[in-house]
């Protein structure tokens, strides 16, 4: 989506809300069909950020916040950018009907091109935290953790979100970003490299994944241990499956048939739910509990991972039955797979913990065949950050199969890797943390996904509430996008 055309969008957006009436770019041409279509779409959610800012971010305008005085007390001024409605006589609260024209002025100080630069967001926030030099109201949110700022924050994202509910053309892509300490997920237009959606209300999410049509996201639920299934346009949560236990990571067939989730507890499972009845059908056995799983590209099996038992297991999805393991002398983190000319699975490359680098797997030998160092430069990170113990979290292979990207804390860097031949290509540097009172600290890699082209590398930088996006070519890094709180696993949506 292009700056002018989100901007477009806003402005029709505006329209629909201002009038309460449908109005359609009517006459503009070939336009307006697609016009038409966004509008309505717009306005079916516009009512949520409506309702968002009636009853989350308006109230903040006329609390009492501490020392400061209230946004209410110099913003009613009628010649005052972002204006208020001053109250009617006697009323403590304002009517439908203001919220509506403060819904609006709040709306100009919103950037659609860029919304983390918003006036509403930088003008009130103090310097330090990365506001804007002065502003007359002062230093109104001291950081950006203020749960009044959070919430301004939360609504800008919603109304941008709703500017481009699947007005975007298709195939429509999104990468989908898990906030493992938060609860939220984010979800991004590789196009722009913005967040278009956040979806609430999943405690501690863990995976992510979606039915092949792309209508439904299911998400692991750590802390109800449900598998918490969403609809993809509205970001409603459908359904709340229970599970036998507490969640990690989650995968889905091929066929879009069941969702297959790794249960984190001491006998180790992984829970089968049918996703048309969405109940929970069977636990299949498995050795050790379950931290990820994956199917295998060509769907026939499913390969869980243990930290316990340091076991990976590879099940036969026909029969449903434990087919064979591989044994390790360290944790089993996360996997990925490269396959034969024939699309069969080749390779298992395994993340352990303690080992920087990775295990390689022979899948017809059944049997680890080598082990693979990443290189010992760039070094220093990931001690002061208590993340020694798992140096390389996050390993994922190309979609168009041609390159193996492997996480390094150690090095705060991405390293690629070519395929078949395993030779080293580089490395992509990420951004550092950059804390007042000691030496840089690493960005804590955690998770890698992709376009679907394979141009562009995303990796989830856990310590900085951020994405990281790599140039898959210039291995350098082209944009960075502000997510959730410790941002994990990923993974990368296509709508036909
Ligand atoms: C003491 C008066 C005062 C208070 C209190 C105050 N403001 Fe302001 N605000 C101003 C003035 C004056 C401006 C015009 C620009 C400037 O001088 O900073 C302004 C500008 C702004 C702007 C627009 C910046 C632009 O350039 O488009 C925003 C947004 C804003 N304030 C938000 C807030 C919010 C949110 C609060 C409450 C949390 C708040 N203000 C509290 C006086 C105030």
């Amino acid at each position: 989506m292009t700056g002018t055309k989100n901007a477009t969008l806003l402005l029709v957006f505006l329209a629909t809300i201002g009038s309460g009436l449908y109005s359609g770019a009517k006459g503009q041409g070939s336009a307006t069909l697609q016009t038409e279509k966004t509008t309505s779409d717009s306005r079916q959610t516009g009512a949520l950020s409506f309702e968002f800012f009636k009853t989350r971010v308006q109230p903040i305008f006329l609390k009492n916040r501490g020392e400061h005085a209230r946004c209410y007390g110099c913003h009613i001024l009628s010649n005052r950018i972002f204006h208020l409605e001053p109250l009617s006589p006697g009323s403590t609260d304002w009517s439908d009907e203001q919220s509506q024209r403060n819904f609006q002025s709040a709306l100009e100080v919103v950037n659609p091109d860029d919304p983390p630069s918003s006036k509403l967001l930088l003008h009130p926030l103090a310097p330090e935290a990365g506001g804007d030099p002065f502003h007359s109201g002062g230093r109104q949110f001291a950081s950006q953790s203020d749960p009044d700022w959070l919430a301004m924050a939360e609504w800008v994202r919603a109304v941008l979100a709703e500017a481009d509910t699947d007005s975007a053309s298709h195939p429509l892509i999104r990468i989908y970003v898990t906030n493992s300490a938060g609860d939220t997920i984010d979800a991004v237009d590789p196009a722009t490299n913005k967040v278009v959606q956040v979806i609430h209300g999943i405690e501690l999410p863990h995976g992510i994944a979606f039915s092949p049509d792309g209508a439904r996201i299911y998400v692991s639920n750590e802390a109800e241990s449900a598998l918490d299934v969403v609809d993809r346009k509205s970001g409603k949560i459908l359904s709340k499956v229970p599970l036998s236990g507490r969640p990690n990571n989650l995968t889905i067939t091929k066929d879009g048939s069941q969702v297959l989730v790794g249960i984190r507890v001491k006998s180790g499972a992984l829970d089968v739910i049918d996703t048309v009845s969405l109940k929970n059908v069977k636990s299949i056995p498995v050795d050790g509990p379950v931290h990820n799983v994956f199917v295998t590209p060509d769907g026939r099996y499913a390969v869980s991972g243990s930290i316990e038992s340091k076991i990976a297991t590879v099940v036969d999805l026909q029969s449903q039955q434990m087919a064979w393991e591989v044994k390790f002398d360290r944790s089993v983190r996360p996997l990925a797979f490269d396959t034969n000319p024939d699309g069969s699975t080749r390779r298992i490359f395994v993340q352990l913990s303690g080992v920087h680098g990775f295990a390689v797997v022979d899948f017809a030998k059944r049997a680890e065949v080598e082990r693979i160092k990443l290189p010992d430069q760039p070094s220093g990170f990931g001690v002061a950050e208590g993340r020694a113990g798992i140096p390389s979290h996050g390993i994922a292979v190309a979609p168009d199969g041609k390159s193996l990207w492997v996480d390094s804390t150690l090095a705060n860097s991405v390293f690629e890797y070519s395929l078949p031949d395993l030779k080293l290509i580089g490395h992509a540097e990420l951004p550092e943390v950059h804390p007042v009172d000691h030496a840089p600290t690493g960005a804590i890699p955690d998770w890698i996904a992709f376009t679907p082209d394979s141009k562009l590398v995303y990796v989830a930088d856990s310590a900085l509430r951020l994405v990281s996006v790599i140039d898959a070519h210039t291995l350098k890094e082209v944009a960075r996008i502000p997510v959730g709180e410790v941002p994990k696993r990923m993974n990368t949506l296509v709508v036909p």
